[in-house]
């Protein structure tokens, strides 16, 4: 069979509502273009995250049912560390309520000033992260990572040649080497299996524990398989161990592959470290068997560990993004290629050459986006990156606008209609116009930031 379906059935409906254009256009002023403050409601087709939207399983949701909120040494807890080290098998594992606040517990033992942090690409909390803690972090994914027309089949890679000059050079002051797979800032683009052991080996040729970030680790198995040399026919749970037992230590948002609203978690091998950890996860999350999260919710991620790994979804999952590259691309609108994991980004400041990157293509696209057909996307560029620490501005690297897929959320008709809004945006693009900041906080100024149409 051609057509690769969802590999599901749908029990429960959420509806979702189309305002008129006037009424959109009423929505936006109010939140002052700012994406971020509209209501979720009033968004038709909602694509700013893949984080905690996903829809759960039928087996996810009687899990819940099973959960048991002991303060202390909880069944939940068992199943889900079973989960777990079924697939990474880390001596430790340590669940928290959200990803970042793994990096939080992370950063506060191997951060402080002076350090110095090499990842493909920080993603921004980790990037947060390790600033609070006051040391700095440097990316070094390859440079095909930064074409967005490069067609490389694993641009999130670790640049190994600049890793090891990376490591001779700052030395002592290198706390740890970090992977992030999927590499998420760099377009949800995959590392190899190849290129992951490649970083381990350097992280040990240095003395450095390794770290993989590993969000979408289904997702970047699903490439391994599909695209490197003599994996194909190996299961999906095989790549994915093969991938973590290169690592001391790892940080997840089970927001993403683990099916989960919520969670996350810190795994590691080295006794100290862990006990360090559960020192602080004590203090800000909660005790060892629980993080910061329910024993309902360790139950849906137990069993969305599960299914993450299933190969009709994988398939699925990574078939959505690449039909819609496909067809925005027939369309000449420039979208990243090849297309990544678990979002489409859009070339803004190429597609709206007209509007200069310090008045933001991206965010007027987003804008258009919403306007014209009710879909809510997050722009990745000189609103997000172009700000400095002085607070004067420049342009960031790219203007992106990225389209994040919720899991088993939405189906390809939602998908063809995402498609349709930007056949009807080639049509008016000139007429965008530019945007101007009004107020803006200092850090993340994405999130909060107002904007008036120029
Ligand atoms: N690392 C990566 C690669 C991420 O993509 C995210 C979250 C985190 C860490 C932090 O996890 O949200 O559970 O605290 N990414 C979301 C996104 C928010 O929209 O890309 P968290």
């Amino acid at each position: 069979m051609k057509t690769i379906i969802e590999p599901f059935r749908i029990k429960s409906i959420e509806p979702i509502r189309m305002l008129s254009r006037q009424e959109r256009e009423e929505r936006l002023a109010c939140a002052h273009y700012n994406l971020f403050g509209l209501h979720s409601e009033d968004v038709l087709i909602d694509l700013l995250t893949d984080s905690g939207t996903g829809a759960m399983s039928a087996a996810q949701w009687a899990a819940v049912m099973r959960g048991d909120e002991s303060y202390a040494g909880s069944p939940s807890f068992y199943r889900f560390e079973k989960a777990v080290k079924n697939l990474m098998p880390f001596k430790h594992v340590i669940p928290t309520h959200q990803g970042r606040a793994a990096e939080a517990i992370l950063f506060s033992i191997f951060g402080g000033s002076g350090k110095n942090i090499p990842n493909n690409t920080h993603f921004d909390t980790t990037r947060g992260n390790i600033e609070a803690s006051g040391a700095v972090g440097h990316d070094l994914v390859i440079a095909e990572g930064l074409d967005p027309s490069n067609e490389h089949p694993f641009k999130g890679n670790m640049d190994l040649y600049r890793l090891d000059k990376y490591l001779e050079q700052y030395g002592k002051t290198v706390p740890c080497v970090m992977i992030t797979i999927t590499n998420n800032a760099g377009g949800g683009q995959p590392v190899s299996l190849a290129n992951i052991r490649g970083t381990a080996a350097l992280a040990r040729k240095y003395g450095k524990p390794f770290v993989i970030d590993g969000c979408r680790f289904a997702e970047n198995a699903w490439f391994i398989k599909e695209r490197e040399q003599g994996q194909q026919d190996r299961s999906i749970p095989d790549i994915v161990r093969d991938c973590f037992v290169e690592a001391d230590v790892m940080t997840m948002s089970a927001k993403k592959d683990a099916f989960g609203n919520i969670g996350g978690w810190l795994a590691l091998n080295d006794d100290d470290l862990a006990e360090q950890a559960r020192n602080q996860l004590i203090r800000s999350e909660g005790f060892p068997t629980y993080g910061g999260l329910a024993g309902r919710d360790l139950e849906a991620l137990a069993q969305g560990l599960s299914e993450i790994v299933d190969e009709d979804y994988l398939r699925y999952r990574i078939r959505t993004n690449s039909y819609i590259v496909e067809r925005l691309s027939k369309l000449g609108v420039p979208v990243v290629k090849p297309a990544g994991g678990h979002a489409v980004f859009v070339d803004a400041r190429s597609w709206l050459s007209h509007i200069p990157p310090l008045e933001y293509p991206g965010q007027s696209l987003a804008v258009a986006l919403y306007e014209e057909g009710g879909i809510r996307g997050c722009e990745i560029g000189t609103v997000m990156f172009g700000r400095q620490p002085d607070g004067t501005e420049i342009p960031g690297s790219m203007d992106l606008v990225r389209l994040a897929f919720p899991r088993r959320t939405y189906t390809q008709s939602h998908a063809d209609y995402v498609v349709e809004v930007f056949e009807e945006l080639s049509k008016v693009k000139k007429r965008l116009g530019g945007y101007k900041i009004t107020k803006e906080p200092r850090l993340m100024r994405h999130f909060t930031c107002e904007f008036e149409k120029l």
